[in-house]
């Protein structure tokens, strides 16, 4: 690197960086009512992302996503195809504060909080983005729609791969799985999301 070029910071650095400044925000209201901002866990050199709506109350109270019931549903099913959650994903949300009673995030709320999250991105670099929710799929790329329709369908972003699936607080309210349920098709996403990885890791 010549003399001139200014340094940049480490990854982790960088991240450290970011979670000091989200710490700090004030861009919306949210910010009023959270115990923590929630930025992120898991590995921020893991190849598959994956962005949830917004912190509930467990993850408010202990300043990390996906920890709560969903969280672990969410841990289970990624494990059944073995990903792990801490060591082979990096995990977070379209906004990092709790919206009050758990509301969906508005649209201010999720433009406010956008900058962190394209930070996320630019510095984990992801290959393969799980969108966890309708919301998620909203916050990331505006667009509105029923889950339903959008899970299981691959869809390229910046050079990333999208992969859409239900929330798993909706498959937590919707325990069969038996073929054709929410929880047995998220189980299909998920392989699909697993070999995707296998792929994008093999050689050339
Ligand atoms: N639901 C989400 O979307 N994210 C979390 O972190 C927890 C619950």
């Amino acid at each position: 690197m010549s003399a001139l070029q200014p340094q940049l910071p480490e990854l982790p650095e960088a991240l450290d960086q970011l979670a000091a400044a989200c710490d700090g925000c004030r861009r919306c209201g949210l910010a009023a009512s959270r115990t923590h901002v929630v930025v992120s866990r898991g590995n921020p050199r893991a190849r598959l992302m994956v962005i949830g709506e917004g912190p509930g109350a467990q993850e408010d109270e202990q300043g990390q996503p996906f920890v709560g019931r969903s969280g672990q549903l969410l841990d289970r099913m990624l494990e059944s195809v073995g990903i792990d959650s801490n060591r082979d994903a990096y995990v977070c949300n379209i906004v990092k504060c709790r919206p009050p009673e758990n509301r969906k995030p508005t649209a201010l709320e999720m433009a406010a909080c956008r900058p962190w999250l394209d930070q996320q991105i630019q510095l984990v670099d992801p290959g393969v983005i799980l969108l966890a929710g309708a919301t998620a799929v909203e916050g990331l790329l505006g667009i509105k729609g029923g889950i339903t329709k959008l899970r299981g369908q691959w869809r390229q972003w910046e050079g990333r791969w999208l992969m859409p699936i239900f929330h798993p607080s909706y498959l937590l309210r919707n325990a069969s799985r038996e073929r054709g349920s929410p929880k047995w098709l998220t189980w299909q996403d998920l392989q699909d999301v697993q070999r995707r990885l296998a792929q994008l890791a093999a050689p050339l």
